[in-house]
């Protein structure tokens, strides 16, 4: 009880704190009753990276020194195709849009926006937000960090295996995503 009465002192205290700083620009204030209904949602699809060939959908925009010997600082920027099954000509249901690079020789940062534009229904124009990826584990897991559309207020995780990978570096790659939001 003292412990839930000290929390509520320090969320007041913080609110007016808040208002007081902010002015005019904005307004945050805690309203402890809300008790939304989130949604879970889970995906399934498959990512297409090509970087080679006439199709090309991730291009290399920070190339190295030939000598450095790891691919740290390695930059792509990426507008590859999201399908229903590991074929590229099956349905089209969504684009991976953003920019990854090498943080380490095992790890990539992502900074990808999985725009479901070309999807029917629901999804038609919604977005999320994906972040760090460890491109050497099997089946690698990657956080949702936010959303738009019906993915407002979105978190959650990506699980993510290379199924078809080639010498040119060019992969497909299947995604499962489970996603809370409101
Ligand atoms: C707080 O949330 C509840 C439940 O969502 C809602 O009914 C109520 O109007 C909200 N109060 C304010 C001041 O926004
Ligand atoms: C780097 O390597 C490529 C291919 O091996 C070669 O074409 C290019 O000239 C090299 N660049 C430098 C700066 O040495
Ligand atoms: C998603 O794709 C649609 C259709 O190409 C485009 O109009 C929209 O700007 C894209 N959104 C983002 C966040 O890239
Ligand atoms: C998605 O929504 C946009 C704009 O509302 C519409 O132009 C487009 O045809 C829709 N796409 C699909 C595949 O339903
Ligand atoms: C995705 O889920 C399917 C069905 O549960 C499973 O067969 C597949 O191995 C999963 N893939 C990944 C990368 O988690």
């Amino acid at each position: 009880m003292a412990s839930f009465e000290a929390q509520t002192l320090f969320i007041l205290f913080f609110t007016l704190f808040f208002i007081k700083i902010n002015g005019e620009f904005s307004r945050q204030s805690i309203n402890m009753s809300t008790k939304r209904m989130e949604k879970i949602t889970r995906l399934h699809f498959y990512f297409h990276d090509i970087v080679d060939g006439k199709h090309t959908t991730a291009m290399q925009i920070i190339r190295l020194p030939n000598k450095t010997a790891t691919s740290f600082g390695t930059t792509f920027m990426v507008d590859d195709l999201l399908t229903e099954k590991p074929k590229p000509t099956s349905k089209l249901v969504g684009r991976a849009q953003g920019i990854y690079a090498f943080a380490s020789q095992i790890d990539f940062g992502l900074l990808m926006v999985m725009n479901c534009s070309f999807s029917e229904g629901i999804y038609n124009g919604s977005a999320i937000s994906i972040g760090r990826n460890a491109v050497l584990d099997t089946v690698r897991e990657m956080p949702i960090v936010g959303g738009s559309g019906i993915f407002r207020f979105a978190r959650g995780y990506a699980l993510a295996k290379t199924v078809w990978p080639n010498k040119n570096g060019d992969a497909i790659v299947e995604y499962n995503v489970t996603v809370v939001h409101l």
